[in-house]
């Protein structure tokens, strides 16, 4: 395990889970889609808004916790959906949703998790929400719905941005599978790296006969292969995502699912409008972690409409590039109610489970509050717009 004492940030965190893990499995976490154009976009979009502090307030009692569909959470932060995160660590998943209970703040299970998403609120406790993927067969993608509901989840988010899949050259030059396999490719990638081998690899391969499938997909009994299979040709596309889907789709999925019910990937104010006016609780502005639409506008270029656009009427959560507690703040100034954050947490539990995940979820803590002692805040819900200033804003130097 590695020493987490020494990961003064995120940065930190990245660093030790590119030394634990293959790089094949690495670059499947940390890159996005083709010229990686979005990821840097999201970075850049972030760095150029700078916070405008306020001083001699007194600031020795702050609260960075925010209340979320009716929950207090002690962070303005949610564990956004990360795909199959067992991969990445032994049960990943269960690490994530304990580490996200611990600290009081809400986690997101992915469709293409591998791990029971009933045991996962058994074992996780705390607030989860899971997300859904409408694939090819859109009745088997409602039993899907119908069991996140009888498990107990107490959100559903429908990823609406991809109805396609992306388009990673980064997974098709490395031999990225899912689930991953040890071939002639990947063998020395895996060799290199003993303590994914030992710690992750070993366990599913002793314990549960090998790396686990999709554990949350519906699969009818002619598609059972591709649950081991993502990319085959035999699976007759089953887990293509299904390209039909439109605002009478949500209808029906707005009758089906009566608890709170979130859009993911929302970036236009008017689609934000929709989504309100067809009885969505919240919205993820967000643009996928730059890996769907490369040249995508960011979740924060995105934010002041979608605000503006929808006042009070949507829960927003913002996402994508978050590496730092003033880039939380960032996000609250423009407009969101929580920052969601994906890699941070990935981060961390590739890097050392769920003490990983549980760390970086202090460091983003310590810094929210941190950031708010020399912004003059007391609460989050104190921050708006006058708190940062946009390159518009600033005078030209020189
Ligand atoms: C490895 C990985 C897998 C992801 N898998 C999913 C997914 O299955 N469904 C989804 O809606 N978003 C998925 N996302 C996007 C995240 O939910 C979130 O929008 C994004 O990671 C936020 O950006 P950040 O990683 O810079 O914090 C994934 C992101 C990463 C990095």
């Amino acid at each position: 395990m590695p020493n987490l004492d020494k990961a003064l940030n995120i940065a930190d965190l990245r660093l030790l889970a590119k030394k634990r893990l293959t790089k094949v499995l690495f670059d499947f976490c940390d890159k996005a889609s083709e010229d990686q154009l979005s990821l840097r976009h999201n970075r850049e979009a972030l760095d150029r808004i700078k916070l405008m502090p306020r001083m001699l307030r007194d600031v020795s009692g702050r609260d960075p916790g925010v209340t979320l569909f009716g929950r207090k959470h002690d962070l303005p932060l949610v564990i956004g959906p990360t795909g199959p995160a067992g991969y990445v660590w032994y049960r990943g998943e269960t690490a994530l949703a304990k580490a996200a209970a611990a600290a009081n703040i809400p986690c997101t299970l992915a469709s293409t998790s591998n791990t029971p998403m009933e045991k996962i609120v058994a074992d996780g406790g705390g607030t989860q929400w899971f997300q859904l993927y409408i694939w090819q067969d859109i009745e088997a993608s409602m039993l899907t719905v119908q069991r996140a509901l009888d498990a107990g989840f107490e959100a559903l988010v429908l990823t609406v941005d991809s109805p396609v899949y992306n388009n990673r050259e980064v997974d098709v030059r490395n031999g990225f599978t899912l689930p991953p396999r040890v071939n002639a490719k990947t063998a020395l990638d895996v060799a290199m790296h003993p303590r994914w081998l030992f710690g992750t690899l070993c366990p599913y391969l002793w314990m549960e006969n090998g790396l686990p499938p999709f554990a949350n997909i519906h699969f009818p009994e002619e598609h059972k292969a591709a649950a081991d299979d993502y990319q085959s040709k035999s699976t007759g596309g089953f887990l293509n995502r299904n390209e039909t889907l439109d605002w009478d789709f949500l209808k029906r999925l707005r009758d089906a699912w009566r608890k709170k019910l979130l859009l993911k990937g929302i970036l236009h104010p008017d689609d934000a409008v929709m989504a309100a006016d067809a009885g969505v609780d919240g919205v993820f502005v967000s643009n996928h972690a730059g890996n769907v639409l490369d040249a995508a506008v960011t979740a924060w270029d995105a934010l002041p409409a979608i605000k503006d656009a929808t006042g009070d009427r949507l829960t927003l959560i913002a996402d994508t590039g978050v590496r730092r507690g003033s880039d939380v703040l960032k996000g609250l100034a423009l407009g969101a109610n929580a920052i969601a954050v994906g890699r941070a947490t990935l981060y961390g539990v590739a890097a050392a489970g769920e003490p990983g995940a549980a760390k970086a979820i202090d460091i983003l803590g310590s810094e929210i509050r941190r950031t708010m002692a020399a912004m003059g805040l007391t609460s989050v819900s104190e921050i708006n717009q006058d708190h940062i200033r946009l390159p518009s804003d600033l005078p030209v130097s020189g």
